[in-house]
């Protein structure tokens, strides 16, 4: 019998506010922390002016998110795209700091609010449901150089603000959030990824150079805390309202380079760190093995029974995540994480990697491995949000831009997509990432791109940010118009 996909399944694609609008300065917004960033991998533009840090931005340094492929102005071209391609949902982010600046304001900006009001109704127009990151490795810079960000507990107020504006004005229009993208980076990227930032430093040359493991679970905390309040206002607010956590799970597939118990356990511990999100998030409990760790590390971490009952009583609706890659640990090799995922020894069973310079091996069943894993454990929805492959293209003599590579990545992963559902699990949609060329999060170029539409604009910013269709355009289409069937 023919694998099928579900006939709801959410067919479309995914982008961050903050890699496609540019505009960073338009209708009232202010410096956000990706605007500080050439790539969330590198140091921010901060200095330490004797007694706080403030934004140093480099002249002539290249900042592409600035004006990213200008989706700001371009949403209704660009959506048109999607909508020619099928698409059932697409996923984007709201910059906070369009709704509030600064982020510590009582009143919110109406030009932000409706700039996504707008983008809203078209895409609902278009036949597309929002799928909605509330943070996308961003928030009002002010927050973080003010009060330090997520190492302060009165981000939570601000934060409650800011969603408690956004449910109430896009209720009925949005049915799908999620709270802080690929949170689980925080340790790795606390900056971008925990909104963080140490605002008394004894190092004033590096940002963030003496954090602490006490800070950072502080700070984890906090936006546990967050997400479980703000899991409860959605309920509230809208009780059709689905709020998830998202999660880079491609650290989930990290395999044991050998049997020795060493690099076994070593593996149970590297999963760990990611599964401590999963767990405190979707079950409502700190799992016994943080525990051993804060006891170990002199770790105390402030909580209330108040907070803890919260996290307990509003745990999230579905798991959304991203996967792109799987990796290898060995008890001696040290393990990176990028923008993709955990980044150890090569796997000598996988036959491919992505074209140089990034080299991501392409593993789809590890995809099959991470649903398959999630399920077991949590038993939850699963939404697959972020999953494509980066390359450098450019268009060919005859004005096509062909991409084999990336038509047979989708298609591989789309196979064990089916072979997950088969298998049990629910999966709510496959959104592709970058469904049309935007900036980099980690190196912050534009060479590197995923989509299926391709935009005229190089890595020294110029081009004219025309937009061209790539192979895999018809390929997508073809396969969400068969919902599936047609790989
Ligand atoms: C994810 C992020 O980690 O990976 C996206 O949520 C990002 O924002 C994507 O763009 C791909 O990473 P990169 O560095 O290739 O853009």
């Amino acid at each position: 019998m023919a694998k099928r996909f579900p006939e709801n399944f959410l067919w479309g694609g995914a982008v961050a506010a903050n890699q496609i609008e540019g505009a960073y300065l338009e209708d009232g917004k202010k410096l956000n922390v990706t605007d500080v960033l050439v790539g969330i991998m590198n140091q921010p533009d901060l200095k330490w002016n004797g007694s706080k840090w403030e934004p140093a931005l480099v002249p002539n340094k290249k900042y592409l998110s600035h004006e990213a492929i200008d989706f700001y102005h371009r949403y209704h071209e660009d959506l048109e795209y999607m909508h020619q391609m099928g698409f059932k949902a697409f996923r984007t982010s709201i910059s906070w700091g369009r709704i509030f600046p600064n982020g510590d304001e009582a009143e919110p900006n109406e030009a932000g609010l409706k700039f996504y009001d707008d983008l809203f109704d078209e895409m609902i127009r278009l036949g597309m449901e929002p799928v909605i990151t509330l943070s996308h490795y961003e928030m009002p810079l002010h927050l973080l150089t003010e009060y330090g960000g997520w190492l302060n507990k009165k981000m939570i107020d601000f934060w409650m603000n800011y969603v408690t504006v956004v449910f109430n004005r896009y209720k009925g229009k949005v049915k799908y959030y999620m709270t802080f993208n690929e949170v689980n980076n925080i340790f790795r990227m606390p900056f971008a990824a925990g909104g963080v930032l140490d605002i008394n430093p004894k190092n004033t040359e590096r940002v963030n150079a003496d954090l602490t493991m006490q800070q950072l679970y502080q700070a984890t905390h906090y936006l546990f805390v967050a997400h479980a309040k703000t899991v409860k206002l959605g309920h509230e607010i809208d009780p059709e309202m689905k709020v998830g956590c998202m999660l880079s799970l491609s650290h989930i597939a990290t395999y044991p380079y050998t049997c020795d118990p060493d690099d076994i356990l070593g593996v149970v511990d590297h999963r760990r760190k990611h599964y401590l999100f999963l767990d405190v998030m979707c079950k409502g409990q700190y799992p016994g093995y943080v525990k051993r760790i804060w006891r170990e590390n002199d770790v105390h971490v402030e909580m209330s029974e108040d907070e803890l009952n919260t996290i307990a009583n509003f745990t999230s609706d579905y798991i959304a995540f991203s996967y792109y890659r799987s990796t290898v640990y060995h008890k001696d090799a040290a393990i990176r994480v990028d923008t993709g995922g955990s980044a150890g020894l090569n796997n000598p069973y996988l036959k491919e990697t992505s074209p140089e310079p990034w080299c991501w091996p392409v593993d789809p069943k590890g995809l099959r491995f991470v649903c398959n894993d999630l399920n077991d454990r949590y038993g939850l929805p699963l939404f697959i949000v972020e999953n494509g492959i980066g390359l450098d293209e450019a268009v060919d003599e005859n004005g096509k831009i062909q991409d084999d590579f990336r038509k047979r990545y989708i298609h591989d992963h789309l196979v064990q997509v089916q072979e997950s559902i088969e298998d049990g699990c629910e999966i709510m949609g496959y959104l592709y990432w970058g469904p049309i060329d935007i900036v980099s999060a980690g190196t912050g170029e534009m060479r590197k791109r995923y989509g299926f539409v391709y935009v005229d604009r190089n890595n020294d910013g110029e081009g004219s940010l025309d937009r061209y269709k790539k192979d895999s355009f018809d390929y997508f289409a073809k396969v969400i118009a068969s919902n599936g069937e047609d790989l």
